[in-house]
Order: C-alpha cells, then structure tokens, then sequence
C-alpha cells in the first residue's frame, strides 16, 4: 500500500503536451477514478505511474520516496489493461504465477499464493486451461488475479471493464470494488465512463486535454462541479446548457428575463446549466411544447420548447404521460441551477437563477 504523490507532472510527445504540468495525491488505501474523454491523457498518466513511460518533467512518490528513476518491476506495481494481455500458450496458473518469477519467490510459497488469489477472484477452477478456453469476463480476472498476486502497493486498471458486455461490467464493477476494499490496496481506475467512475471510486480525478479539471467525491462532482466541461461530462442524460448575458440582477436567455438569485456575482457571458432531472412540470411555471418524448423504463425524457430554449425534462415514476405538441409547464429550485462563465468554462459559486413564471 501506498501514498502515491505527483508533482508537476508533465508528458510531452513532440509538440503533443499528453499531461500538463499534474498535481496530485492519492492516501494510502484510496480508490481514485481518472475519468474523461478519450485523448485527454488518462492512459498515459497511468503509464507514467507504473514506470512504462517516463515523465518529461516533475515528480512522483510513493510513501515520500523518489520513484522517477526507479524501474517498472521494482515499483511494486499491479496492472490491468483493456485487452486483458495474457499469456495464450500459458496455463491460467502460468499466467497468474508470471510477475512472481522475478520476485524470486519460492516454489510452495508462490503456489499458495497463486491459489489464494485465484479463490478471491473465483478462477480457481480454471488454472489448467489456457486463455483462448475462456470468456472474456473470465479472461479479465486472470489478469486481476495477475496484478495481484505479487501483492502490489499500487494497482493500475486502464478501462478494464470495457471489453465486456453490460451485465458482466456490472457484475466485475461490484466484484473490483469488493476486492479493493478486502485488500486494501492503493487502486487508480482509468475508465472514460462516468457511471463506472461514479459507482466505483472514493474520489474522480476528472481531466481534459491534459489537464486535470476537478479532484472531488463522486457526489460533489455532480453538485457542484468546477466548471461547465464537469457539469456536462457527469450526469446522464446530459445537463442542459443556455447559453446567456448576466445584466445586473437579472440573467437574459434568449431574450427572456430571469431574476438572479444568491451571492455570486457574474457579469456578461455565462451559460445556465439545470439537469433534466431537476426540471420538474409546474402549473405555474414557464410555458412549452412537447417536442421530443424518449421513454426510459422507470423514466422518461421529454424535449420541451420553451422561450428560452429546448429543454430536456427527465420525469421518473410518472409512465409517459403526455404526448406530443402537449402544452405543458416547466420549473426548477433556484439551488438546483448552476452558472458558469462563457469564456473560461469556470463555475460563479453561489450565482442561482430563478425560473421565469408564465
Ligand atoms: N506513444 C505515444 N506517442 C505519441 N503520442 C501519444 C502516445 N501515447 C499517447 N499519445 C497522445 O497523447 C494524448 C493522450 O493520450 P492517452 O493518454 O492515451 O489518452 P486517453 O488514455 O485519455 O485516451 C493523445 O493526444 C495521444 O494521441
Ligand atoms: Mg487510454
């Protein structure tokens, strides 16, 4: 286990700044989510932590102690990737057993080890066949089993769960989390899908473009995200964004006039976000038309014009219940908007807005 620490971490390809200039801490025992789009360096800073690639500039530690110069197999570093990487012409057990060859670890003893993290990740009945007689999903936790078994003080998963099916990802989803909780183990998930971040992790380290945007709990990055690329990047269906002008203390979108509630002040170009589900149908709200109906199962997502723009509305329990062209009315809670500044993305704290009646 460890404490793992990056400072001013930076990765260049040629003119391509891969990670900008990274800080970042990890406690000791933490389950951290990197989470965003593909390309905004998510791979490349984990490859940087296990010693694959080596950073163009800054620092990192583990426990307090310089790693930058310390080779890959001497890290003490687990890790899972997308396209499983095993061995095919080795058996299951082989396979498991690799990582402990150069640890110089006795035959009985890295037997038993094999065996015991084969039980905790339920292959134990597969250690004489080879890759290729295996599922996916069973695939994916020998190369758990693999990361694990030289007791690692750091465990990578570059988007581990991305080759398998819905129902399996749920499952392995639930088995991951289980596991690092038993064990403990310092855990940093790769994974470009929000709801995996969300469900799995302590804390989500939410990058773009090299950079990170946010450092927060699952929970806090929904309900007060940073800026307006978090706000749309986390919660599905998306948030909805108006673009508007703040004027004194009213906020204009698309002509109409919304009052400005709250201690924040804006000025100028911002953009008002409201998520689906926090617009709700109000006989005194603002007026609007049925324009798109999308039924969910338990939920349903209405396109609603309004005169300030479409909004999605995402109503749960009610079955559909309107059809289209439907008049209809729509409001939210002033604490449920948010307001982020046009030009750079940021979040104005405190700034709500109320809805307009009529
Ligand atoms: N080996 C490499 N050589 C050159 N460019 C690379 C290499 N690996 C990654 N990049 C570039 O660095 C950026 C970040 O890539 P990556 O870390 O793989 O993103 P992610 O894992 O978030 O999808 C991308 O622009 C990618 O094209
Ligand atoms: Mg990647």
């Amino acid at each position: 286990m460890a404490r793992i620490e990056l400072s001013g971490i930076r990765k260049e390809w040629g003119e391509v700044v891969a990670v900008e200039d990274m800080d970042l801490v990890i406690e000791d025992g933490e389950f951290v989510a990197v989470l965003g789009p593909s390309g905004c360096g998510k791979s490349t800073t984990l490859f940087m932590l296990a010693g694959i690639y080596a950073p163009s500039a800054g620092v990192m530690r583990f426990d307090g102690s310089l790693v930058n110069e310390v080779e890959s197999r001497d890290r003490n570093v687990g890790i899972v990737f997308q396209s499983y990487a095993l061995y095919p012409h080795m058996s299951v057990r082989e396979n498991i057993a690799f990582p402990l060859r150069f640890k110089k670890v006795p035959d009985a003893e890295a037997r038993r080890r094999v065996e015991a993290i084969a039980r905790l990740v339920q292959v134990h009945d597969l250690l004489d066949r080879r890759p290729g007689e295996m599922s996916g999903g069973q695939q994916q936790r020998v190369a758990l089993a693999r990361a694990l078994v030289k007791e690692p003080q750091l465990l990578l998963l570059d988007e581990p769960l991305s080759n398998l099916d819905a129902t399996l990802r749920l499952t392995m989803r639930t088995e991951i989390k289980r596991l690092q909780r038993q064990l403990e183990v310092t855990t940093i998930l790769v994974t470009h899908d929000q709801v995996e971040a969300t469900t799995m992790a302590d804390r989500i380290v939410c990058m773009s473009k090299g950079r990170i945007e946010q450092v927060a709990a699952p929970a806090e990055l929904y309900a007060r995200p940073a800026s307006l690329f978090v706000a749309s990047f986390v919660g599905a269906p998306p948030i909805n964004v108006l673009a508007g002008r703040a004027e004194g203390a009213e906020v204009v979108v698309n002509g109409l006039r919304l009052g400005r509630v709250g201690e924040g002040g804006a000025a100028g170009e911002v953009v008002l976000g409201i998520r689906p589900e926090h617009i709700r149908f109000d006989a005194h709200g603002l007026a609007g038309r049925i324009d798109q109906i999308e039924p969910m199962g338990r939920e349903t997502l209405y396109l609603v014009e309004t005169p300030m723009g479409g909004v999605r509305v995402l109503e749960g329990g009610a079955g559909v219940r309107f059809a289209l062209g439907d008049s209809v009315r729509i409001g939210f809670r002033p604490e449920d908007s948010l307001l982020f500044d046009r030009e750079s993305g940021a979040l104005v704290p405190g700034a709500r807005v109320a809805p307009p009646a009529g």
